[in-house]
């Protein structure tokens, strides 16, 4: 099984931007979570971060026929962008939508979503850990 982890905008800055709202790890240290976790599960995990559209657009289009499940937090194009979301559509690949912050706790934009139309759960205010409960969500899937 092989699983892409898409993180979008800002979140390269994890650590340094708002820790008391994203915590203080790093999103290197992120990513070394999430590859621990896949090799315990015996997975396949990539992980991916830009702060540009087009290049998540490009992400998702390149998983197509090569990957058979996707975590994405899209950080703040969550609430914006139409492109991802059909992006996710046309891969129709099983994604699972993540945030670090509780999205629906916070200002009125952040409860709109535009991906969670492609993703079939959202895992939401769990910290890091949402993006393992997100791997979960996709082995579960991808057996059933
Ligand atoms: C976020 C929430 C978004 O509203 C915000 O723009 C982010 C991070 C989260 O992980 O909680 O960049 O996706």
């Amino acid at each position: 099984m092989n699983i892409l982890v898409i993180n979008g905008p800002n979140l390269n800055m994890l650590g340094i931007r708002e820790p008391d709202i994203y915590g203080k790890e790093t999103y290197n240290s992120l990513v070394e979570k999430i590859e621990g976790y896949a090799k315990d599960k015996s997975i396949d995990v990539n992980c991916y971060q830009s702060n540009h559209e087009g290049d998540l657009v490009d992400a998702i289009q390149k998983a197509f026929g090569v990957c058979d499940g996707i975590v994405i937090n899209p950080g703040a194009y969550t609430h914006t962008s139409i492109a991802i979301l059909d992006a996710l559509k046309a891969v129709n690949i099983p994604a699972v939508e993540v945030h670090i912050s509780d999205v629906d706790s916070r200002e009125e934009f952040r409860k709109i979503s535009y991906v969670r139309n492609a993703c079939f759960e959202t895992i939401s205010g769990k910290g890091t850990d949402g993006y393992l409960l997100a791997i979960d969500a996709l082995i579960k899937r991808v057996a059933e």
